[in-house]
């Protein structure tokens, strides 16, 4: 893998307040690790194989926190129902078609060339109840070359009768994911995946929390979503305080790395325990307009000190592109700050960047960001057919692609320092 380094414009977020920007620097990167960035390249640094994109923007790669790869196909369609008639009416139908490998490898080679296209280097994925097509995902995402946390989910109530798991089973296939996937692949890995509380017995739940547990692997689901969701899950669990304390108390929340979907309706308590157990919450604007689901308090839970990344949330989100789900976050901060009598401020275009990459990449591990040591995941952007006569900042370049460009501006994708290729061709 060896040395190379990358010239161009570099920006990215140390720190959520600020851009941090090198004019055409030099980033350079040994063993898919950042060492630094320069102005000029010194002799010692004349073995490094040198990738001349001067006048191109060089960022860090965009992370998806929350997304469901068997939702692909439905992407766009069956945006008319609040969440839990949009699960029985479109969702679970077609979840159910992947005990078909065939079916599933067709879908998930479009996800994951999409993925790609949009520049999303690493992504926190549901798969489906079934062991085979989540194996097939995974399979599939290692020979692409990009980063991914896949999870076989798990159901054994409330869901349509073929995917209505036995409990016993359900804990045992998910172990053997687990015992074969956990150390197979750097980039690739297992995760714990309770769809929600509705969909799971507290049985299921304890067996899923002593997994994680006994594993060491992390743990994703979704909580405080939608007001019939949160009334739902008040009536299963009536003697307990809040949905929250259920994953809490079942060990399936920060006891390993974890990260919720949504946390739209959380109560001061919940938002607490989430900054003191280190929960993430993937913040997904788009999914939460199209069910009529409500408005995350970005700027609350970044006070309370909650790690926040972002999330298309395929398919309640329709936006596979995370430029995309930023413009959305912003625009929903704006909301919320008028609603809340001005008390929370918008989302600025640098902490919506650092939710984007360095936020949601700390699930990973040291990824999102170009500081030393650093997995270096990488896109190379031209935006020139994006600008007029007016001249441009770079920071101004970069936020006239995050509103106005698409996939069509990248030109070069690296993960840990490795250059992908368009899978699957
Ligand atoms: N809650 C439980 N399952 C789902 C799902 O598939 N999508 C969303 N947005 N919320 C859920
Ligand atoms: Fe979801």
């Amino acid at each position: 893998m060896g040395k190379i380094t990358l010239k161009g414009d570099i920006i990215y977020t140390p720190d959520k307040d600020k851009l941090k920007i090198h004019k055409d620097s030099y980033l350079i990167i040994e063993n898919g690790l950042v060492v630094g960035i320069t102005k000029e390249l010194d002799s010692l640094s004349e073995d490094y194989e040198i990738r001349d994109f001067t006048g191109k923007l060089i960022i860090p790669g965009f992370v998806d926190l929350h997304l469901h790869a068997p939702q692909y196909p439905n992407r766009g369609i069956g945006m008319d129902k609040e969440l839990i008639p949009w699960l029985n009416t479109y969702t679970f139908i077609e979840e159910n078609k992947y005990s078909n490998l065939d079916y599933s490898r067709r879908v998930f080679e479009i996800f994951i060339r999409d993925l790609w296209k949009v520049g999303t280097t690493r992504s926190v994925v549901f798969s489906t109840v079934f062991l085979n097509s989540t194996k097939l995902l995974m399979d599939m995402f290692i020979e692409s070359g990009l980063g991914a946390y896949v999870g076989k989910v798990n159901m054994d109530k409330n869901t349509t009768p073929a995917m209505e798991e036995n409990t016993q089973r359900s804990l045992r296939e998910t172990e053997e994911l687990l015992l074969e996937y956990m150390h197979k692949s750097d980039l690739v890995k297992p995760i714990i995946t309770p769809r929600f509380v509705p969909t799971c017995s507290k049985e299921l739940l304890i067996g899923l929390g002593h997994l994680a547990h006994k594993y060491n692997v992390p743990v994703q689901s979704h909580m405080n979503e939608n007001i019939s969701e949160v009334y739902w899950v008040k009536e299963l669990y009536p003697e307990i305080r809040n949905y929250a304390d259920i994953y809490d108390s079942l060990g399936l929340f920060g006891k390993t790395k974890t990260v919720m979907a949504h946390c739209i309706y959380n109560t001061d308590d919940e938002t607490e325990l989430m900054a003191n157990n280190g929960v993430y919450a993937a913040h997904c604007p788009y999914s939460n307009l199209n069910l009529s689901s409500g408005m995350m308090p970005a700027r609350k839970y970044l006070k309370a000190s909650v790690k926040i990344g972002l999330g298309s949330d395929i398919s309640g989100g329709h936006e596979l592109s995370i430029p995309k789900v930023m413009t959305a976050a912003i625009e929903i901060s704006k909301m919320v700050w008028l609603m809340s009598n001005r008390q929370y401020n918008p989302l600025t275009l640098s902490e919506t960047f650092y939710l984007a990459t360095k936020g949601g990449g700390s699930f990973f591990g040291k990824v999102g960001s170009f500081e030393e040591g650093y997995e270096c995941d990488a896109l190379v952007v031209d935006v020139s057919n994006l600008l007029t006569n007016k001249s441009l900042s770079l920071e101004e370049k970069l936020e006239k692609f995050i509103y106005t460009g698409d996939e069509r501006n990248i030109i070069e994708r690296y993960v840990k320092g490795i250059r992908i290729e368009e899978p699957f061709m």
